[in-house]
């Protein structure tokens, strides 16, 4: 990196310009026409947030932790979303990742198409130190130490012993949810990857979840009461988009849930998630945490999704880019970008803490 990237869009040319065509196409695209893809970013960049002044906003009064998940609160509120193959990127992948993000003490999903052992990635983590520096128009804060958790994504596959075992092993590794991806129960048609399909390098392995395809048969009543009787880990599904969907979580006692449309990959008619995020926050009503995802490139996306209902917001897209422009020094100014600019937008809004972020600070244009 020769000059210092200001934001994810920076590192996102630096990562477009060095990856090779297929891995650029594998990362950036969206099913179909990308017309979900192209939304998760123009409907954020919709929402007007309207600011208020003569606040106290003195850089010690800003508390950027997250309202409380199950009980903690997360140093920043965003994470490191699940995303497949980091090694397409180079460096060491997943590896990398876990470094950046338990350095600042910001939790990691782990997709299971990782390219790095699942106990590799949470022991790279886990040895890291621990630390978050925000710099607020140079005025630099160090912030208290809180350890990152780490999640496990998972494919439910049809062949259920091997998803056990799978789940076991990621309990036993020090993983305490799990995000059951429930919007693939078949692969969207992603069309670079229909003319020209896409495969791993031979030098690189699957190395999580090796032959795991999806079950596209899984159902509510079936699939829940297993997994709560093969894990003690908190149960998330991912992929939720409809309200009904929120309130069947909430009836199967789920532990959350993320509201997400896989990027853009899946269905290419599936709302943006920012317009679906507000239908079910109010059905959820603050019983369960709702983690985000979907076109967050900026703190001040963060801000727009907490302001609609999410506790947490996770980074696809923006993690790859960092990864693929500096490793896990990119991945680490990715995540440093977004918090300053969280920060920043907090204090330009008038807001302290998170709990003051209200869907009534947000117009539409
Ligand atoms: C993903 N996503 C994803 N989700 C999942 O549950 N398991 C997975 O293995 C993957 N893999 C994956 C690979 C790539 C290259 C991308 C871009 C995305 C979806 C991911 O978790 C998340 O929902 C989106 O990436 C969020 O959108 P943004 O932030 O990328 O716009």
């Amino acid at each position: 990196m020769q000059s210092r990237p200001a934001s994810v869009a920076d590192l996102e040319k630096i990562a477009l310009d060095k990856l090779p065509r297929a891995v650029r196409q594998y990362y950036e695209g969206g099913a179909e026409d990308e017309i979900t893809l192209r939304e998760n970013i123009s409907s954020l960049q919709r929402y007007r947030i309207v600011p208020k002044y003569l606040i106290d906003v003195g850089p010690e009064k800003l508390d950027v932790r997250s309202r409380p998940i199950w009980g903690k609160r997360q140093n920043v509120p965003f994470a490191v979303g699940p995303s497949a193959f980091h090694k397409l990127a180079g460096y060491e992948g997943e590896l990398d990742v876990a470094r950046a993000a338990a350095k600042r003490g910001i939790s990691m999903g782990l997709s299971s198409s990782s390219t790095s052992s699942l106990e590799d990635v949470i022991h790279a983590g886990k040895t890291a130190p621990n630390q978050l520096h925000l710099n607020l128009n140079g005025n630099h804060q160090r912030l208290e130490p809180t350890t990152s958790d780490w999640w496990q994504q998972l494919y439910v596959s049809n062949n259920r012993s091997e998803t056990e075992a799978f789940i076991k092993r990621s309990e036993k590794a020090g993983y305490s949810a799990l995000l059951i991806t429930v919007d693939r129960p078949y692969l969207g048609r992603r069309l670079s990857f229909l003319r020209e399909k896409f495969e791993l390098p031979p030098h690189l392995r699957r190395t999580s979840g090796e032959k795991m395809s999806q079950d596209p048969s899984m159902h509510w009543d079936e699939l829940i009461p297993w997994l709560r009787s093969v894990t003690k880990m908190k149960l998330l599904v991912k992929g939720i988009l409809h309200p009904e969907d929120a309130a069947l979580a909430l009836d199967h006692g789920l532990d959350g849930v993320v509201v997400s449309n896989h990027g853009g990959r899946q269905l290419d008619a599936a709302p943006a998630t920012i317009d679906a995020l507000p239908a079910i926050a109010d059905v959820i009503q603050g019983r369960i945490p709702i983690f985000f995802d979907g076109g967050v490139r900026k703190g001040i996306d963060v801000y727009r999704a907490l302001a609609l209902g999410a506790d947490v917001v996770l980074l696809g897209r923006a993690v790859l880019w960092g990864l693929a422009a500096g490793g896990e020094e990119g991945v680490g100014l990715v995540l440093d970008i977004i918090a300053e600019e969280f920060r920043l937008v907090m204090a330009l809004t008038g807001v302290t803490d998170i709990t003051q972020i209200r869907r009534s600070t947000l117009g539409l244009v």
